[in-house]
């Protein structure tokens, strides 16, 4: 009544309206739409996820170039140490090193590329010498390891350097790909610009 005075017109009210239903194809396209952001949320999480962590170290995979200089350097190291990639991102170092003799291993928090490293392995026949552990590198205890390489960040490096300093045996070995280490001296500095590797050898007193 207050309505009709305030507007001036009758209001009709249709009480045979039906209500509105989603057709077949409509509930379909929904739900294919709604399963496709989820599917895509769980693959692309993982890859999104380090951004969130304290150093964020994203999937950047070693360069063809950066993978022969470790290489060069794996070539004349004591091949009967275990090999650890930290962060081992798509196990391409971790392969590498198994193709040519090494036990080695990856530490990698994305399941994705974990998944992918072990297929890797297996189909370049190296499973048996490889190792990949879904795992926070920072939790990783890498005290059974002869041979480290990482492909860091730049503000990652201090903290890095600390564990290792800690954590691994005397006589062993750490290469690192494009940011050095803030404090230790490099043995050997191979190659250049953003494939530069740096070779440390740890000595620790008997
Ligand atoms: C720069 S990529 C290097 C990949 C590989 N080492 C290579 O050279 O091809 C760094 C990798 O570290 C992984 N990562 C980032 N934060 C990590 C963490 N807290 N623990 C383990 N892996 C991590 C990323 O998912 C990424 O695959």
């Amino acid at each position: 009544m207050e309505l009709e005075k305030l507007v001036g017109t009758e209001i009709t009210v249709n009480t045979n309206a039906q209500p509105k239903t989603i057709s077949t194809s409509g509930k379909i396209l929904i739900g294919l739409t709604g399963g496709l952001g989820i599917a895509f949320s769980v693959i692309c999480g993982p890859f999104v996820a380090p951004a969130f962590r304290k150093y964020c170290l994203p999937y950047v995979p070693a360069t063809t170039t950066q993978l022969e200089n470790i290489l060069s350097v794996l070539k004349n190291s004591d091949k009967s140490g275990k090999l650890l990639d930290i962060g081992s991102g798509d196990g391409r170092i971790v392969v590498a090193a198994a193709r040519n003799g090494f036990r080695s291993d990856g530490v990698e928090l994305n399941p994705w590329l974990v998944q992918y490293s072990r297929i890797s392995a297996l189909t370049n026949g190296v499973s048996s010498r490889t190792g990949f552990y879904r795992k926070d590198l920072w939790k990783f205890d890498v005290s059974s390891y002869k041979h480290i390489v990482i492909f860091g960040v730049e503000q990652m490096m201090a903290e890095l350097e600390k564990k290792l300093n800690v954590e691994m045996k005397n006589d062993s070995q750490i290469i690192v790909c494009r940011f050095p280490l803030p404090n230790l001296k490099a043995s050997r500095i191979i190659g250049g610009g953003v494939d530069t590797v740096w070779v440390y050898n740890i000595k620790k007193p008997l």
